[in-house]
């Protein structure tokens, strides 16, 4: 089933453009347009704030996730990790509207926050890649992912399904509360999904950035500002869990609060530019890094690229940038992993789908 490829890691990252495109087209009606099941627009439109509750990388969607809905259709949501919301339930407001994001549909800790707010009478939606799974069947509603199944441990594809099918979510609210702002996001999403096919060609560049940053290094930071944080995030897991580097992504303003501190001579210090508002800022915490002796690797946007930069991504809508960065996040990790000679697809301690509270 891996075909031609060595790990179904490397495969599953190489499918997003595919996945992107199978999402469009599952989520299009006759006419072209992007849909939605009524049902599932009115419990949206119908709540005060939505609480995204996931674990792990689908956490990591579930952030990108939040901007997404706020952003376009102007709705509040909170985003919660699973373990911590069980036991710590915030104060609700009157009509929330819970969103379980899981790949497998049978994450423990994610079960766990679905029955205690369906014994609290709350509507619950899921967002999974398993049809018939546990947090789908458990739901009122549910959307699915379309990516097929996902086999490496270490989640691709799914991540960027999660954010994509999160995108359609959000545009189709919008448009029914008279906020669509031109967007034309099936075009914006092809577009994607062609940058995404540029960079799973840039094997030879990641291998590179992963050989000259990773191979020899005890630590490695990830630093973006708003969805740059985020997928930072994501980058520094994908690392850890299949490489053993000890990663962390931090939010760049925060690093002079206490993390700067642990910059030696060569950290690698991986940083993302793909937002114009923060552009500036984000390449000011890089010069505060690198007069520490860290060793940076900025990643940037076209458009918004600078000479330093070690690689440059093509452009997307500034909205939907986390699809295509996460890319080279997860190529470098396969390859940190590989010069390593990590078991890629099957990292120690690690289980595909986490059913243990
Ligand atoms: C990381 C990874 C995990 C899962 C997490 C949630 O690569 O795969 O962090 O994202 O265990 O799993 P699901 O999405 O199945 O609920």
């Amino acid at each position: 089933e891996k075909g031609t490829y060595p790990h179904y890691m490397l495969k599953e990252t190489d499918e997003q453009p595919l996945v992107i495109r199978k999402i469009i087209q599952k989520y299009q009606d006759e006419q072209g347009n992007l849909a939605i099941d009524q049902e599932i627009v009115d419990a949206v439109n119908g709540s005060d704030r939505i609480y995204i509750v996931a674990c792990g990388t689908s956490y990591h969607a579930g952030l990108v996730g939040k901007q997404l809905i706020e952003k376009m259709a102007g709705i509040p949501v909170e985003v919660h990790v699973a373990s911590e919301f069980g036991y710590n339930l915030p104060l609700l407001p009157e009509k929330p509207l819970f969103i379980f994001i899981s790949q497998s549909g049978e994450t423990a800790d994610s079960r766990a926050v679905l029955v205690a707010v369906k014994e609290l009478g709350h509507k619950a939606l899921t967002i999974t890649n398993v049809p018939g799974s546990t947090l789908s069947r458990e739901a009122d509603y549910t959307l699915l992912l379309h990516a097929g199944p996902e086999i490496a441990v270490a989640s691709t594809k799914a991540y960027t399904a999660q954010i994509a099918v999160l995108s359609i979510l959000a545009d189709v609210v919008a448009k029914t509360r008279g906020r669509a702002d031109n967007l034309n996001l099936v075009k914006e999403l092809g577009i994607v999904a062609n940058a995404m096919e540029v960079l799973c060609d840039s094997k030879e560049e990641m291998d590179y950035i992963a050989r000259e940053y990773l191979s020899f290094t005890r630590n490695c930071f990830f630093i973006g500002r708003g969805m740059d944080f985020y997928v930072g995030l994501e980058g520094a897991l994908k690392l850890k869990e299949i490489s053993y580097i000890q990663a962390e992504g931090f939010a760049g303003g925060e690093l002079k609060h206490g993390t700067i501190a642990l910059i030696e001579e060569g950290t690698p210090v991986i940083a993302l530019a793909t937002q114009e508002n923060v552009n500036l800022s984000i390449r000011g915490n890089v010069k505060e890094v690198a007069a520490r002796g860290a060793n940076p690797c900025i990643i940037s946007m076209k458009g918004l690229d600078m000479e330093e930069d070690r690689f440059v991504i093509p452009a997307v809508h500034e909205l939907l940038t986390p699809l295509v960065s996460v890319v080279p996040m997860q190529l470098i990790a396969y390859y940190a992993a590989l010069h390593r000679d990590c078991d890629v697809d099957k990292p120690r301690n690690l289980a595909k789908s986490v059913t243990v509270e």
